[in-house]
């Protein structure tokens, strides 16, 4: 190689590393370009709000890519009769499924529309796990009647909607218990599930859990294939997942002295958290599931019990940190010695989150990221809900009308708890990767909103 090519390479690389450095200073997977603006999947995110309008979901593809490897590498490849599912209510546009079924990972829905987003897509159905507190029987049908792999049975009730239908259907069914273990988990009370008084799940009261598993073993077309827990959403520790197990290994053995039933399939669930806050840290999959794995071998060998197969479904660590919301800045309004209101052009109807359990997010001004911070202000949303702020005292340089806000990691539970309050249209959804960008989801229209009114 000559030396110009040598000393060419060098100074690209030490570019990189320029970059890079920035990237750590702006704390996400972003970073400063030459002029003032935040970069994202490696695309001016000023200039995307220029293009697309806002507010704009903006998704990294690559990120969504990282993380699927990092789940096949840590989980999949490392362990043997494993499974991931993406668990698809964090987000799914059609586009959504065609990346995650590219990367060889399964899905988790939870109704009867996402199961027919995955159709539509054309999902591989066998790789599909159906979850939910109150399946219909259209929704179970249609389960059913596609052969999707798993469903996920959650009380008595839907068992005998399931037995019912796998009979005039004519087809085997293939389900997991979903129970609650009784583990209270640390995160927001409205999503943390795996705690005794749930709405989800079957009791493990001996009278229920043992009843239920006896009922089902005579079922003509059901086969148990054994038990799925799901403790809570944003755990940034492992310590309920580890709880929920050993209750759930002790489940495992009780039902095999008692009922002679062997546990062949074990679904772990998901929850792992995120980075929301700027200093938080996202743990890598291996520190939940090196964990249980080693605690399920472990439990398995004392109680000499078979090791059943095993599956995780995360949904927010899998999107969330993919995901940016870019907002204009319209009203500012400052309250003497009380605060700053900085008015976006979006809010609750794109961002239910923070309205709806006080989550908490982090932003900068997109066109003015290498701007001193210099004061405080609250980010309000432009519904008619004084509870719709996105960010209380967000630190800021100088703003002004018309400057870009991106909020960080709203990949997950965004744009799919997205609704239409005081009539506002749903924002478009823009993939970005490397540099390029495209359209996956196009913003909603005034007509739209009345597509399906009649006078
Ligand atoms: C059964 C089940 N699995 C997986 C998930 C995904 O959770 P998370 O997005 O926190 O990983 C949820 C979330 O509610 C769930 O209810």
């Amino acid at each position: 190689m000559n030396k110009f090519i040598k000393l060419l390479i060098l100074a690209c690389e030490l570019h990189n590393i320029v970059i890079q450095k920035t990237i750590e200073k702006g704390d996400y997977m972003s970073y400063i370009n030459n002029g003032n603006n935040l970069v994202f999947g490696g695309c001016d995110t000023v200039a995307l709000a220029k293009k697309y309008g806002t507010p704009l979901y903006v998704v990294d593809e690559n990120y969504i890519v990282e993380r699927c490897e990092e789940i096949k590498e840590s989980f999949l490849y490392k362990y043997k009769n494993t499974n991931a599912v993406f668990a698809s209510k964090a987000f799914l546009p059609l586009a959504m499924c065609k990346l995650i079924a590219k990367q060889g990972i399964g899905l988790d829905v939870v109704s009867g529309g996402e199961l027919y987003t995955a159709i539509k897509a054309n999902f591989p159905l066998e790789k599909i796990i159906f979850h939910g507190n109150n399946k219909t029987e259209d929704e179970l049908y249609m389960a059913i009647k596609h052969d999707v792999g798993r469903i996920i049975v959650d009380n008595e009730y839907e068992l005998e909607l399931i037995d019912s239908i796998s009979k005039r259907l004519d087809k085997r069914v293939k389900i997991l218990f979903r129970v609650t273990p009784g583990v209270n988990s640390h995160t927001h009370e409205y999503i943390t599930t795996g705690q005794k008084d749930s709405k989800f799940g079957i009791s493990l009261s001996d009278d229920i859990i043992f009843e239920t598993i006896r009922k089902t073993k005579v079922l003509e077309k059901v086969d148990l294939m054994g038990f799925h827990f799901h403790v809570g959403s944003q755990l940034l520790d492992n310590e309920s997942h580890l709880k929920a197990l050993d209750i759930v290994t002790e489940l495992m053995y009780q039902s095999l002295k008692r009922l002679d039933f062997v546990t062949r399939e074990l679904n772990l669930g998901g929850g792992f958290g995120i980075k929301y806050a700027f200093g938080e840290d996202r743990k890598p999959v291996s520190y939940f599931v090196d964990a249980m794995m080693d605690k399920l071998y472990e439990n398995c060998k004392k109680m000499n019990i078979e090791v059943p197969s095993t599956a995780i479904e995360p949904g927010r660590w899998l999107v969330g940190e993919a995901g940016i919301t870019l907002y204009k800045i319209g009203a500012i309004k400052s309250i003497p010695e009380i605060r700053t209101y900085a008015s976006v052009d979006g809010g609750m109807t794109d961002n239910l989150r923070p309205a709806l359990y006080g989550a908490k997010y982090e932003a900068v001004i997109a066109n003015k990221v290498n701007e001193k911070k210099v004061k405080k202000v609250t980010v309000a949303g432009k519904c008619c809900e004084s509870g719709d702020i996105l960010i209380k005292d967000l630190e800021v340089p100088e703003i002004e009308s018309g400057d870009i806000l991106a909020v960080f990691s709203t990949g997950a539970y965004n744009y799919s708890m997205a609704n239409n309050y005081n009539k506002i249209t749903k924002p478009a959804v823009v993939m970005v990767n490397k540099g390029r960008d495209r359209l996956i989801v196009k913003r909603e229209t005034y007509e739209d909103l009345l597509r399906n009114e009649l006078y």
